[in-house]
């Protein structure tokens, strides 16, 4: 396990060009897989979640040319081609292991076990398993709901309309991929609206994507989908810590140009501007077809404190652990509401974020469905365990910058599943990462 050590951080400054965003690597890569033409994917992240679900859709019989990180050319097995071995190992990638059922059950081949490392076995996989047996596939995960998840591909599927409990990305891009295979029409519910990338990659891909008040769906079967050669942007959950960064020690600033700016994914902003920060947007052009802009943050004002109400959640899902690094430094009492799925991420997030901000001298209590900050206005320090999860790492490291004694960040390593390089831009606005 690698530690290292932040020490505080008085002035940042400087231009980070920040990695491709995770969440549509992943779906181009698998959209790609079942693509009736080559497609050229230029700027793909490379990470260990990303490289997870390259070597899957190779696996899966798709063939791959190139780097990712750089580009790759997939050249696909058209929709109902794939050739899924009998296991395939999602390492700690949630999205794939979540996303790639929705192709499986329409490829008409034998079981294929998914698994992964210890994290990703503890997490819920019930949720696409069993609407996908709703709409007659045959998916089984280990009793409790967990890992591993064993679909097959011979069962025929029927359009289903599904209800979600819990505002879910994942969920619904399974099984808008599932629906493609389906008889009529398949629609997806979520009690408040997730990141769309499926949807927009699908559209550009040639299918109709059907939308009734508030609701999306597809109509199946669908006969093939052409995507189209894509730019993939750059990760605004990348940013964040970042621009954290920026607003708690930003002297110049950071800027953080050609960010991915979905508003489906930008919460944080309308947070920060709550909070009093001092954050500037520039839009630019599109990217891969989705909007995206540059992002300058600079230390201001004192911080205010906040509430985070249960309908904004989804679009700062990833973002939240940041809010409460936040609430830290800002003058009153920061709350986190209806945010009870940080519980089942890479690590339970509300009992590992108050754990590392209470260990590094905040007042943080937990909730059931959120937390709570005193803010103190500053931070000791200390140590904190990144507890394998790549958001609790950066924010870790962050929190070194800005606090009086420093910061030892057990486990960095994490930060590899979606920003290998994070170190390395850290120091590059002028954060010291020592180990
Ligand atoms: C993701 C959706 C979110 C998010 C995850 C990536 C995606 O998860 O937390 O990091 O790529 O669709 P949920 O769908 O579980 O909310």
């Amino acid at each position: 396990m690698d530690s290292v050590r932040v020490p505080p951080t008085e002035a940042v400054g400087g231009t980070v060009h920040l990695p491709a965003d995770k969440s549509i690597t992943h779906r181009a890569l698998l959209l790609a897989a079942v693509s009736d033409r080559p497609v050229t994917i230029s700027g793909p992240l490379d990470s260990d979640d990303t490289q997870a679900t390259l070597t899957a859709v190779v696996r899966c019989g798709a063939s791959a040319q190139g780097d990712l990180g750089d580009a790759v050319v997939v050249r696909g097995r058209g929709l109902r081609g794939l050739r899924p071995p009998p296991a395939l190992d999602c390492a700690n990638a949630g999205t794939l292991m979540r996303l790639v059922p929705g192709l499986l059950v329409g490829q008409g081949g034998d079981f294929c076990v998914l698994d992964g490392d210890d994290s990703l076995r503890s997490r819920p996989m019930d949720r696409v398993a069993r609407p996908l047996r709703a709409m007659g596939a045959n998916v089984f995960t280990a009793p409790g709901g967990t890992p591993p998840l064993v679909v097959d591909g011979t069962a025929p599927l029927r359009g289903t309309v599904h209800d979600l409990p819990v505002a879910s990305a994942q969920v619904k891009s399974c099984l808008l991929l599932a629906g493609l295979f389906a008889e009529g029409e398949t629609w997806v519910r979520e009690p408040a609206a997730s990141r769309d990338h499926t949807e927009r990659m699908l559209a550009a891909a040639g299918v109709e994507v059907l939308r009734d008040d508030g609701a999306v769906g597809v109509r199946g079967p669908v006969d093939a989908v052409v995507l189209p050669d894509l730019a993939v942007p750059r990760d605004f959950s990348a940013a964040a810590p970042l621009l954290v960064a920026g607003v708690l020690r930003g002297d110049p600033g950071v800027c953080l140009p050609e960010v991915n700016l979905n508003p489906l994914r930008t919460g944080l902003l309308a947070v920060l501007e709550r909070m009093g920060a001092d954050v500037r947007v520039e839009p630019g052009p599109d990217v891969g077809g989705e909007p995206s802009g540059t992002l300058r943050a600079a230390r201001g004002p004192t911080l205010h404190a906040t509430e985070v109400a249960p309908e904004e959640v989804p679009a700062l899902i990833d973002e939240l652990p940041l809010v409460g690094l936040l609430g830290a430094f800002a003058a009153g009492r920061t709350v986190v509401r209806g945010a009870e799925e940080l519980r089942v991420k890479e690590s339970d997030r509300i009992a590992t974020v108050v754990g590392a901000l209470r260990a590094l001298g905040a007042e943080a209590v937990e909730r059931d469905d959120g937390f709570e900050v005193v803010g103190g206005g500053r931070l000791t320090g200390g140590e904190a365990a990144a507890a394998g999860d790549h958001r609790l790492a950066m924010l870790a490291a962050v929190a070194g910058a800005a606090s009086d004694g420093g910061v030892t960040v057990h486990g960095f390593e994490a930060v590899g599943a979606s920003y290998p390089r994070f170190g390395a831009d850290l120091a590059a606005i002028g954060v010291g990462v020592d180990g």
